[in-house]
């Protein structure tokens, strides 16, 4: 067992700020690096600041303030980072081998036999990938080539990714181009939201059968899946009601249609069970899973249903990298960790600590319209008003950049507010966490209303 409070600072002392950030040194090497990088997320452009190392649920900038991390790099090291036996994984298998094409390695065998393990139902047929996009078209191409229909429905809001595919099963902008043929877009159900103007439960989940609506209306009818994610990241941690995605399952079952799930940001304990679909009791067709599968380490991955599984052979699946043997060996020993520190009790736990914390803030500031969460996932929602719920996007960006200053490294873009701490964080730091994001807020109050 590796100590889990992997950080050489004592808890009380964190966050620990020794020069404002961005500090000087970070100032400068953001400065040298923006000359050439370009297509920094709206995070970083909000807060340049330049890190230097991770440890357990710390960060450490160059200037030598070490953070609280609330964000787990994007979702990704829910067992905190560079934690000492994925380290080692890592390093023994660069110095033995690093790639051999998709021939088999023993590392990957274990690695594919302790996946089935995890992974709902007979998910049994797998291809790995080294980022989530690619995985998602890999999704896209199977579904076509197990059901011979070309089209796809996804939803309003969702995020799959930046390759075609992907970005035409989200919606478009300008600067996105066109979205390719035969994807179609269905409302995303957001109670707090409802696109419908409706409120659950007496809406009778209207938003399940206007899917229903869309496929006939929009699509041939040659429907090959529906793509979502169970429950939205990017969008701003949004929860389905609970009788949405069983609904869609019987939808898509009724019509001959497969249910792709992407659980890139969902999957690996990060809402407290292995995978979000989980809660809702439903099995997909295809599960898409990535980020926090080798905890930082690039590997991402398909898996499609027994039945179905040599579907993959059909499309060819395998690319360069995907299931190298340090990808491998670095998603084996995750696993190894999820189950040998109980984390996702852990997460789950953590989670109802800090979603309380949330919900009692919420009573003291006008501008929180919202909190939710589910294991380490959270969506607090900033609005100008209560009752006419307008988005708080000022807000969001003080707030934003006030908690970073004072210490805590974490995720939002506009005005809601993510979460996501990697799950062995001990309750006195995340206690941590939210105070700071309190004074963050109290300040921002103070400016804005
Ligand atoms: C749900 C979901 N799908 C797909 C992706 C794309 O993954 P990647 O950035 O690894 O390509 C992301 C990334 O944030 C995601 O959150």
């Amino acid at each position: 067992m590796h100590n889990q409070n992997r950080t050489h600072l004592k808890v009380d002392s964190l966050p620990h700020i020794v020069v404002t950030p961005p500090g000087p040194k970070s100032q400068q090497l953001h400065h040298r690096a923006s000359q050439y990088m370009k297509g920094y997320s709206s995070q970083v452009r909000l807060f340049p600041v330049a890190f230097a190392s991770g440890k357990g649920y710390t960060l450490t900038d160059v200037d030598g303030n070490t953070y609280i991390d609330f964000s787990s790099g994007i979702y990704v090291t829910g067992c905190g980072h560079c934690h000492p036996k994925i380290t080692e994984a890592i390093q023994k298998q660069v110095a033995t081998v690093v790639n051999c094409h998709d021939f088999t390695t023993e590392i990957k065998v274990k690695l594919l036999e302790k996946l089935v393990e995890i992974l709902p139902g007979d998910l049994s047929g797998i291809q790995f990938y080294s980022d989530g996009t690619a995985a998602v078209e890999a999704g896209l191409r199977a579904g076509r080539a197990a059901t011979g229909n070309s089209e796809f429905v996804s939803f309003w809001r969702d995020f799959h990714g930046k390759t075609l595919g992907a970005v035409s099963l989200a919606v478009m902008s300008e600067d996105k181009g066109m979205r390719a043929s035969g994807f179609f877009l269905a409302p995303r159900p957001d109670c707090y939201r409802c696109p419908f103007k409706m409120s659950y439960p007496d809406c009778g989940i209207y938003c399940a059968d206007f899917l229903e609506q869309v496929i006939e209306q929009e699509s041939t009818g040659r429907v090959a899946a529906v793509v979502m994610e169970p429950i939205q990241g990017w969008a701003g941690s949004i929860f389905p009601p609970p009788e949405f995605i069983p609904k869609v399952r019987e939808l898509c079952d009724r019509r001959g249609i497969l249910l792709i799930l992407d659980e890139i940001l969902t999957g690996m304990g990060r809402t407290g069970t292995w995978f979000a679909c989980e809660h809702y009791d439903v099995v997909p067709d295809i599960i898409i899973i990535g980020k926090g599968l080798g905890n930082g380490y690039p590997v991402t991955a398909v898996a499609i249903r027994e039945e179905r599984k040599d579907v993959l052979e059909k499309i060819s699946a395998s690319s360069s990298y995907g299931g190298n043997p340090v990808a491998c060996a670095a998603a084996l020993a995750t696993i190894e960790v999820m189950e040998e520190e109980n984390l996702l009790e852990k997460s789950a736990h953590l989670g109802e600590f800090i979603l309380l914390k949330l919900e009692e803030m919420m009573e003291r500031h006008p501008i929180i319209g919202d909190v939710r969460g589910k294991g380490c996932l959270f969506g607090v929602e900033l609005v100008k008003n209560r009752d006419s719920k307008e988005p708080f996007d000022e807000a969001g960006k003080l707030v934003y950049q006030k908690a970073f200053r004072k210490g805590l490294a974490w995720i939002p873009a506009g005005h809601i507010l993510r979460m996501s701490p990697p799950f062995m964080m001990p309750e006195e730091v995340a206690a941590k966490g939210i105070d700071i994001l309190e004074e963050a807020i109290d300040e921002t109050e103070r400016e804005l209303l």
